[in-house]
């Protein structure tokens, strides 16, 4: 069975990034008010080395950003823990879930979570394989390079292979990296040549050109976009228009809807400040790559309203002054 089929025009599987913070729930119900995409996925859930899992279960709710499918990303380094975590959220309706293998911080799972599952293959097949092995349904690996290096880089690959997954996605940075360093997509070229299981190519597709260049550099067999889709909520539906030849056009009315859905879906008892920082904090990646936009940056970080709307009728107007989007 191809897990990650190309659309009737030749575009390739399409999956919106796990970011915690950023790509929360509000986020995602946004992005799916627009679409293009063929998965989301939650940002890590964590698995503490003194976790209840059932209770750890609870946090993810199946459908949440129906029509498409939403996988579940757990972290941890127990590989009984992360079994029954993975056990548990497919009994609460997970059509897949992905084992996190990047994330730099582990204070909280303990010795060995995240991006620390790559200073040891062994350690990483076993967290993996147990995950496999307690469900039916398909468990992934989204992998960095690795940690310090990419001295143990085809090792890690190959464990990740090893343990029954049932594709990779490749952030092409290793953890030192950071985010600084442009992603390295020889690398995802070289996964592809080395594994035979399906390979997912990540990091810094801000355009479709970007998204084109990287199929063809790489050979990867589908695309994975975090921060390019709070840069460009449209990507995925252009990514598609590109492949069915088709011209797209930024539509104002769905830019508005997507506002809508993030301010209904931001939770009822967050504080008004927290709501309005992440508000801000949005729009700064709107506002990116626009000259127009970015000067008026600062407007928006400096802006001290007593209540979200005035916040929220700022930005809408800041964009709609811009020539990005369409008002038909
Ligand atoms: C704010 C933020 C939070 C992130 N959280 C997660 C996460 O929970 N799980 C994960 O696997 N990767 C996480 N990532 C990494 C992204 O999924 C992705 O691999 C990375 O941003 C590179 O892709 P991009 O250039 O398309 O953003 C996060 C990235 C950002 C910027």
């Amino acid at each position: 069975m191809n897990y990650l089929p190309k659309n009737e025009h030749g575009c390739p599987y399409l999956l919106l990034a796990p970011m915690e913070g950023l790509g929360d729930l509000a986020f995602r119900r946004a992005m799916t008010s627009i679409g293009g995409f063929d998965e989301s996925c939650t940002e890590f859930l964590r698995v503490p080395a003194n976790g209840h899992v059932k209770s750890l279960a609870k946090r993810f709710v199946a459908g949440e950003t129906d029509p498409i499918p939403q996988a579940a990303q757990i972290m941890g380094s127990n590989p009984e823990l992360m079994a029954d975590m993975t056990h548990e959220i497919v009994k609460r309706g997970a059509p897949r879930v992905d084992l996190n293998c990047g994330c730099p911080s582990n204070t909280v799972t303990g010795r060995g979570a995240g991006s620390s599952l790559l200073k040891e293959p062994n350690h990483l097949y076993k967290v993996a394989k147990a995950m496999v092995d307690s469900v039916d349904i398909p468990v992934t690996a989204k992998l960095r390079a690795g940690f310090d290096d990419t001295s143990l880089f085809k090792e890690n690959l190959l464990a990740a292979q090893e343990s029954g997954i049932k594709f990779l996605t490749l952030h092409a940075r290793t953890k030192a990296d950071g985010y600084v360093a442009p992603a390295r997509w020889e690398l995802i070229s070289e996964a592809k040549q080395l594994l035979s299981i399906p390979v997912i190519g990540n990091g810094d597709i801000l355009t479709v050109q970007d998204a084109v260049k990287m199929l063809q550099q790489t050979n990867c067999d589908g695309l994975m976009i975090g921060r390019g889709s709070a840069i460009n909520p449209f990507i995925f539906q252009e990514i598609r228009c590109h492949f069915a030849n088709k011209p797209y056009k930024r539509s104002w009315e769905h830019l508005v809807r997507f506002f809508e859905v993030y301010m209904e879906n931001i939770p009822a008892q967050m504080p008004v400040r927290n709501r309005m920082s992440k508000l801000k904090q949005l729009a700064c990646f709107l506002f990116k790559g626009n000259a127009w936009l970015e000067g008026n940056r600062q407007t928006v970080l400096r802006s001290n309203f007593p209540e979200e709307k005035s916040l929220y009728d700022l930005i809408l107007n800041l964009l709609k002054e811009s020539d990005l989007y369409i008002n038909h």
